[in-house]
């Protein structure tokens, strides 16, 4: 397969990163397919998209025709078989759960043509693990997008145990035609290069804010005016949801061991299901 071959992209997840990566790749002109197992799910995602695309033109950033265009281009799906069947690349982004990955590569593997290059969004699993649930593990890489897709510039492009070279040309040359930077990581290790760093720092401030010294908003303040971030530490956990850097933080806490144990203040928000924006509570208040 050659990027001049890839004409219609299949997105599997239709959440903030599936929906975004979908936006992304209907701008640079792709079809795309867009996947979730209900209709409420993938329609939700359809909605993000038409706000986003609604939004940049608001903007002047993209033409009302280009937004238009784009979204004529997003087709909304919900069985594998219809999704993939006439892929030519496959992305997904579904939970971050090995189980949930592993599952739906398998069925999708089933029903995606024999050429179709696969890269999962996994945000710090094993490429390797998850890529052994196809039977074209040369075929899989990881292809990590950050939170939201349309504005960040980065792509971690992963190189898994089997994945080969031509694949990961591939998948950097997509990822150029996305208008994106992709970065190669070439080791499949916990986090990669942005949340091996970045999660962990998430964490630290919990552990800090936890010791009783400081509040949110002080550490806050000192993420953005101290270290030049675009926003705090807590409000890019709520951004990005406590509950997906939580799975992060425990997956590379069980690899990489004791440095990185989750502090009980995120453990308290994830188990009192405060999420951050989508659940209108977090480390703040949304209501
Ligand atoms: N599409 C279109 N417009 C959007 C949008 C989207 N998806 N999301 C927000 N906007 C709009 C808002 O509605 C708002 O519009 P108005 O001005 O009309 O109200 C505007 O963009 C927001 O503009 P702001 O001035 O508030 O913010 P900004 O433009 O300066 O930057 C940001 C927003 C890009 C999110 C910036 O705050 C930022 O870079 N934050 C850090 C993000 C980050 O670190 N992401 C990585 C997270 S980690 C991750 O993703 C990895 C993982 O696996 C966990």
């Amino acid at each position: 397969m050659e990027l001049d071959d890839v004409d219609t992209i299949a997105v599997l997840g239709a959440g903030a990163m599936g929906h975004g990566i979908a936006e992304v790749a209907a701008l640079a002109g792709y079809n795309v397919n867009l996947r979730d197992i209900k209709d409420e799910f993938v329609q939700n995602g359809y909605d993000e998209i038409e706000w986003s695309l609604g939004k940049l033109a608001e903007k002047d950033q993209i033409t009302d025709d280009d937004a238009d265009a784009a979204l004529d281009r997003v087709t909304p799906i919900v069985e594998m078989e219809e999704a993939v069947g006439d892929a030519d690349f496959v992305i997904e982004a579904v939970p971050e759960k090995m189980e949930i990955k592993r599952d739906v590569w398998g069925e999708a593997d089933e029903h995606a043509p024999d050429e179709a290059v696969f890269a999962t969004n996994t945000s710090s699993l094993s490429i390797t693990d998850i890529s052994e649930a196809t039977d074209r593990p040369e075929s899989f890489c990881g292809m990590h997008f950050f939170n939201p897709p349309i504005r960040m510039d980065l792509v971690e492009v992963i190189r898994g145990n089997h994945t080969s070279d031509g694949t990961m040309d591939i998948t950097e040359q997509l990822a150029e035609e996305f208008g994106k930077t992709p970065v190669r990581v070439r080791k499949d290790s916990p986090g990669f290069i942005v949340n091996r760093a970045l999660v962990p720092l998430m964490n630290e401030v919990a552990w800090l804010v936890g010791e009783g010294e400081y509040g949110i908003e002080t550490v806050d303040s000192t993420s953005k005016y101290g270290m030049g971030l675009p926003m705090g530490s807590f409000e890019l956990a709520d951004y990005v949801g406590i509950d997906v850097s939580y799975d992060v933080l425990e997956y590379i806490h069980d690899v990489l061991g004791d440095a990185y144990e989750p502090a009980p203040l995120m453990r308290e928000k994830v188990e009192n299901e405060e999420l951050g924006q989508k659940t209108d509570k977090g480390f703040y208040d949304y209501t």
